[in-house]
């Protein structure tokens, strides 16, 4: 790992000091955790996946008008972002019943819900990332009620988009996680998504197979994690040297 100053080291990544004011280099590392770090492992191969994924997602959002942190990949395991404030705020976006929903609300996995559902944990892992209401969010001024409305508008857009995205490589998005941070232009902020758009931050089955190619392969004990990691970037055309015809670009299925 380089020897910038280190900023903050979470599970899976680590931001160091950027070379310019308002920069900062995204560090994908390969340690892999569940139920806040009760389970951990180090699997090899996983953050070069995870930062090559998030930089063709957050590129091809950039694309369609949503604002991110991202600005440029550096090489296999580090982008270059700009530094925001983050919402301390984990937004939740599902389109199938999966994980906690089923657990919390005893549905049954797999069970198409009848509209996009979006919620909202708050962030601290001490607290093991509590789900929380708007007001919650509201009177304890973790975002304004218009920040609230963009964070919604935002991750209903990109989950429209997303669905596509997957839908067209034979993937089904089931749920998946955003963070945003506030990036400040003088005294005026907006609010940019930040963080990453992986398989360890989203729920990705086969379309036909209903196989798991995401973090529940090691949530679950299944095995072949850096696989299915690898099935999702060579399915979006970004896994080098294995697309078939040598075109990049997304693999459309029948
Ligand atoms: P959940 O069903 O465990 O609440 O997870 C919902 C989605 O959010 C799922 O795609 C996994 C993702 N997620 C994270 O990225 N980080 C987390 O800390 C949690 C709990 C879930
Ligand atoms: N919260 C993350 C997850 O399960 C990682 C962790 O909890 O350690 O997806």
């Amino acid at each position: 790992m380089s020897k910038r100053r280190k900023i903050y080291e979470g599970k899976a990544k680590v931001l160091f000091e950027g070379p310019e004011p308002g920069t900062l280099v995204q560090y994908f590392k390969d340690d892999t955790t569940a139920f806040n770090a009760q389970k951990h492992e180090v699997i090899d191969g996983k953050g070069v996946l995870n930062n090559r994924i998030s930089e063709y997602i957050f590129t091809r959002l950039e694309e369609i008008g949503i604002p991110t942190h991202f600005i440029r990949t550096l090489n296999m395991r580090e982008q270059l972002i700009r530094e925001v404030e983050i919402v301390p705020l984990e937004v939740v976006v599902r389109n199938v019943a999966a994980g906690s929903l089923v657990k919390r609300l005893g549905l049954t996995s797999g069970e198409p819900l009848p509209r996009p559902l979006v919620e909202f944990y708050y962030k601290d892992d001490a607290l093991g990332d509590p789900l929380v209401t708007e007001d919650h969010i509201s009177v304890f001024n973790w975002a304004t009620p218009a920040e609230v409305d963009e964070l919604m508008a935002h991750a209903l857009r990109i989950n429209d988009f997303l669905t596509g995205l997957f839908y067209g490589v034979g993937i089904r998005l089931i749920d998946f996680k955003l963070e945003f941070g506030r990036l400040w232009d003088g005294e005026n902020h907006r609010l940019v998504l930040a963080d990453e758009i992986s398989p360890d931050s989203c729920r990705l089955w086969d379309t036909k197979s209903l196989e798991k190619l995401d973090k529940d392969r090691f949530r679950e004990d299944l095995g072949g994690l850096v696989d299915a990691y690898q099935e999702v970037a060579r399915r979006l055309g970004i896994f080098n040297g294995k697309n078939t015809d040598g075109k990049t670009g997304p693999v459309l299925v029948s």
